[in-house]
């Protein structure tokens, strides 16, 4: 366990301003400070931090929290982990012994041990002469893939055995349970038994910044499907957060990244010396990678497949990427299906040439829309006019708009003062679109949040309003929550109704009796991030009404132990009347025995 005074030393020396600013770009409204939620997409800022607390709360998806909160979720890291990064970040060193296993039981370190022992396994088994023998040679020959690239990448190959990685696992001493959740192994179904979720692959191991194997691809050797096996989500992994190659990219891409689809093709360009290559996992790219991108450079080249699939792929690209502010361009190889059929085909000096060739993302637009029209008619041309407009009035920059309808309607030989017309009444019923999606898709998101997060509220509304009062107060005021723990109030566990209310004034109470002491940083211990969202939505609602409290205060505890009392009435046999139905059949079957 941390001790309370390195925890709050930690939060102490991560101002949250400057930690929340160095990912989000924050302008001061009024005491606190505004900005765009980076945990859910959205146009108008509805994600605050408030200086005074100490903390933030985003009132579009719910997510909030201390610092220590807003890393969790930012890097993906579990409570510990994030008090260490924000500890490094400090230059401080936290003293710890064991540390508290994640949701599935299992350390995420643990899950990072088990991944490395069994990359190194699937390197050997590719070195092994029997083993890896088919598998050695569809590298080298079929993919020409040199040996210092295999080895530079940890390529490995798993045997067909089936149960080749459990059993040399399970010496290692990994149980059944560990390697499942790891997604290493599949438990099957009949037998109950352990059986090696990749077999007779190549295995690509996917590496985070950090340096530990977080993932794992496999390819079969052949042209049986499925190509490609990829880790689930594990407690240590969200494949929709990571970039494969991210950890040799990330040491020489701060002016470009090329992004591209394939596993193959990010080791074909790394081979050939494009070392800012990278690739998603198997999915289309989601918000957070393009948050990724933008963490670490200016522009990113698009390189997907020549086909219809990439290209489609490369449209919703550029539009993540354009929110976020990075410079994308698109590339479109000509005579190749991929970067890495482009680079054996035609080599590393050509693709250099058609990097620099790549065009804006607003180019290729323009030239998807203006391809599916005959622009020899005028029918066509209002059309696809229509269509470049509605285009270029989603670009945020005016400047940007400007440029895009002098270069289209010189293409499409229009008049541009028409064209900027109807884009300006695209932008009016865009804004108002918006706004009417963003304000319902926030009110969804309350509701469903507090659902999700606190799933027995509906039960019993008046009573979690109370809870939620009471809490709040108990957030706030280190005298309601002394009086709180100490009993004085009469108040116990049992009077909460939804079931996260009293784990919040159980942890409240334990805390605060507890030699350490109560600190709101502390939470972190006891809550999920969804949870320590709402436990801030709690806090920032009670201070936003903070009036007559210790009124308040008691009327709450009065109220919650009537309703508390009134739902032990309702809910005190929930089978009874199923009950007295069985009796009566009972009755009726008797009678009609006799
Ligand atoms: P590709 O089919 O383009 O594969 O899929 P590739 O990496 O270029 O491989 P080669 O050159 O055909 O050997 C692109 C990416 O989509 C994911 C993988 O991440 C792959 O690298 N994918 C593809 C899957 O996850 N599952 C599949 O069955 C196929
Ligand atoms: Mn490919």
């Amino acid at each position: 366990m941390i001790s309370r005074d390195i925890i709050d030393e930690i939060v102490y020396r991560n101002d949250i301003e400057q930690v929340i600013g160095s990912y989000v770009t924050l302008k001061r409204a009024g005491s606190n400070m505004n900005g765009l939620c980076p945990f859910h997409n959205e146009k108008t800022p509805s994600f605050t931090v408030f200086p005074a607390t100490k903390s933030f709360y985003c009132f579009g998806c719910g997510a909030g929290g201390d610092v220590i909160s807003f890393i969790m979720r930012e890097e993906n890291l579990d409570y510990v982990d994030a008090l260490e990064f924000l500890a490094a970040r400090a230059g401080i060193t936290i003293p710890h012994d064991n540390e508290p296993p994640d949701e599935h039981g299992i350390p995420r370190k643990r899950v990072y041990e088990m991944n490395l022992a069994a990359a190194r396994f699937f390197r050997e088994c590719l070195s092994d002469e029997k083993y890896g023998k088919e598998a050695m040679s569809y590298l080298t020959e079929k993919r020409q893939l040199s040996m210092a690239t295999i080895r530079h990448f940890g390529l490995g190959c798993s045997p067909d055995s089936g149960w080749a990685l459990t059993n040399h696992m399970k010496r290692l001493g990994f149980s059944d349970e560990e390697l499942s959740a790891g997604f290493l192994c599949g438990i099957g179904k009949n037998s109950g038994k352990p059986y090696d979720y990749f077999r007779n692959r190549v295995i690509f191991p996917i590496i985070d910044t950090t340096g530990n194997v977080v993932a794992f691809g496999g390819r079969v050797l052949d042209d049986s499907k499925p190509k490609y096996l990829n880790t689930s989500d594990t407690p240590a992994f969200k494949k929709s957060k990571h970039l494969f190659a991210l950890n040799f990219a990330r040491r020489c891409c701060s002016e470009r990244m090329i992004l591209c689809e394939g596993y193959m093709d990010v080791i074909a360009l790394h081979a050939a010396g494009f070392e800012n290559a990278v690739a998603t996992l198997g999915t289309a790219i989601t918000s957070e990678q393009a948050r990724i991108f933008a963490k670490y450079t200016k522009q990113v080249v698009i390189c997907y497949d020549s086909d219809n699939a990439g290209q489609t792929a490369a449209q919703k690209a550029i539009r993540l990427l354009g929110e976020v502010g990075v410079d994308v361009r698109v590339l479109k190889l000509e005579g190749a299906k991929d970067p890495d059929e482009y680079i054996k085909k035609f080599g590393a000096d050509a693709f250099r040439r058609a990097l620099e060739g790549g065009i804006s993302g607003f180019d290729f637009k323009l030239g998807s829309i203006i391809s599916q029209y005959n622009l020899a008619l005028a029918e066509d041309v209002i059309k696809a006019s229509g269509a470049v407009c509605s285009m270029i009035a989603a670009m945020p920059s005016q400047v940007e708009r400007d440029i895009g309808i002098r270069k289209a309607s010189e293409i499409l030989r229009v008049s541009p003062e028409a064209m900027q017309n109807d884009v300006e009444h695209a932008r009016r019923r865009m804004r108002s679109a918006e706004k009417k999606r963003e304000s319902e898709e926030a009110q969804r998101s309350i509701r469903s949040f507090g659902d999700r997060v606190n799933t027995d509220a509906a039960k019993n509304i008046r009573a979690s309003r109370a809870e939620e009062t009471l809490l709040g107060l108990m957030l706030i005021y280190d005298e309601f929550r002394a009086e709180a723990a100490s009993g004085a109030v009469g108040l116990s566990a049992d009077d909460f109704v939804t079931s996260l209310g009293r784990r919040i004034f159980e942890a409240l109470c334990e805390l605060e009796r507890s030699e350490r002491g109560f600190s709101k940083a502390m939470l972190g211990e006891y809550f999920n991030i969804d949870e320590l969202g709402r436990i801030e939505k709690i806090e920032q609602e009670r201070r936003a009404l903070a009036r007559n409290d210790k009124e308040v205060f008691l009327a709450s505890i009065d109220s919650l132990k009537k309703e508390s009392g009134k739902s032990e009435g309702n809910s005190s046999d929930p089978f009874a009347d199923l009950r007295r139905m069985q009796a009566l059949h009972k009755q009726a079957k008797e009678k009609k025995n006799v």
